[in-house]
């Protein structure tokens, strides 16, 4: 059979369906434990995108909260409705990717799963990207708190301070002159969005920004005025890890052509933990007078307790222990290290001649502990990790 008759026999026996119009717009929403907002966020999108073929799609990181069994309750009668669900991983930016992998609409739109985003937005910016609306189009429309006629009323005080500077932050960082770079809310061209993709960190909470500073190309962007509003129900999930997440993508994308920036975020902390170990071995011995055989475990327990504190706030805020939990896992952590701090203090001991070079000598030590710390984490979580 030629490959002719193939292709003539399946227009024959197998005419394309016709579904209606073809897609036009996929909405893309990062869920992760929003149960109390599926409902409305359906009704919302309905209202907002009548007489547009769209889809939504939203991507949920296994919630706990029964977030996805309702979306597929909801998508078995209405089609336009679809799921993502991911199990052992975490991440909106890594989500949102996803969602937008999975569409085969020409247009994307992202928006928070929690009402804060106007959806009733969403067509103008649809149309800001199409050109529909006579402008001549562009790559990507974002929705702005922060040009005129736009508004952020879910965001007061220390939360509003910190997201505008941020943003100065950001635009200096990526030499950019957005407005809002943090948003969560925008429409993009599906090609656009797709010749990024492969170049993402997909860290954390900021995928915009990862998109604008990934592209290969500069994109045409429009902003686009609207007013945050506040969380229709549950609650947010910003916290420590993503502000700090949020530093290590800038980071990635400031420096990552040149050095590995999990690796810069290790050595960061080790040099935290050493600032530490030196200061309180320096006041207690110096300024205190408290002998160097006292003061250097002292410092060495500083340091550890330090770098632990750290680790359970920011590296491993999932698995976080709080309580007399995080008493229990800071023996076991000491324990893991106490090789190393042992080591530490019989070299540091070794070499300690006089006041004048105490510092010298806890240098030396903290070499050593530093070194058994690195192995030791290599070897602990190599059979741990996950992808992100
Ligand atoms: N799949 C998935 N995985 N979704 C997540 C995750 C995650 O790890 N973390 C948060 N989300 C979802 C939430 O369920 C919500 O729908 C949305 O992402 C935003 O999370 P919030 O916890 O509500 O964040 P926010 O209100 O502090 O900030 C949001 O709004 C800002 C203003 O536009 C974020 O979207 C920011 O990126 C945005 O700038
Ligand atoms: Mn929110």
């Amino acid at each position: 059979m030629t490959l002719h008759s193939l292709t003539t026999q399946r227009q024959t026996t197998r005419p394309s369906p016709d579904l209606g119009s073809p897609l036009a717009l996929a909405v893309i929403v990062p869920t992760l434990n929003e149960a109390g907002n599926i409902a409305a966020m359906v009704a919302g999108l309905d209202r907002a995108l009548d007489g547009l073929a769209w889809e939504a799609i939203f991507v949920d990181d296994d919630s706990t909260d029964g977030t996805a069994a309702l979306l597929r309750q909801i998508g078995a009668y209405d089609r336009r409705i679809r799921v993502i669900q991911r199990l052992g991983r975490r991440g909106l930016a890594s989500a949102v990717t996803e969602g937008v992998l999975a569409t085969a609409a020409p247009v994307i739109a992202v928006i928070d799963g929690d009402m804060q985003h106007d959806e009733a937005l969403l067509p103008k910016m649809y149309e800001a990207v199409t050109g529909d609306d006579g402008g001549g189009g562009c790559d990507l429309a974002i929705g702005s708190r922060y040009v005129d006629g736009g508004a952020a009323s879910g965001f007061t005080g220390v939360r509003e301070l910190i997201s505008r500077t941020a943003t100065r932050v950001t635009n200096a960082t990526l030499r950019t002159t957005i407005a809002d770079p943090m948003s969560g809310f925008f429409a993009a061209r599906h090609d656009a969005f797709m010749a990024s993709a492969p170049h993402l960190s997909n860290i954390g909470f900021k995928i915009l920004m990862d998109v604008v500073a990934s592209s290969p190309a500069p994109l045409a962007i429009r902003e686009i005025p609207y007013t945050f509003r506040p969380r229709h129900a549950g609650t947010s999930k910003l916290d420590p890890r993503v502000a700090h997440e949020f530093f290590v993508l800038l980071l990635e994308k400031m420096l990552g052509r040149y050095v590995p920036v999990r690796f810069l975020m290790f050595a960061g902390a080790g040099l935290f933990g050493l600032a530490i170990n030196l200061m309180v071995i320096g006041s207690l011995f110096r300024h205190a007078g408290i002998s160097f055989a006292v003061a250097l475990p002292a410092g060495v327990i500083a340091a550890m307790a330090f770098n632990y504190f750290l680790a359970n706030t920011l590296t491993y805020r999932d698995l976080r222990l709080r309580g007399a939990a995080f008493l229990r896992g800071f023996v076991g952590y000491a324990a893991v290290c106490a090789p190393g701090a042992i080591g530490n203090i019989f070299v540091s001991t070794l070499l300690f001649r006089d006041g004048s070079t105490w510092w010298v000598a806890a240098l030396a030590g903290a070499v050593i502990a530093v070194t058994w710390t690195y192995a030791a984490t290599l070897l602990l979580t190599a059979k741990r990790r996950r992808p992100v």
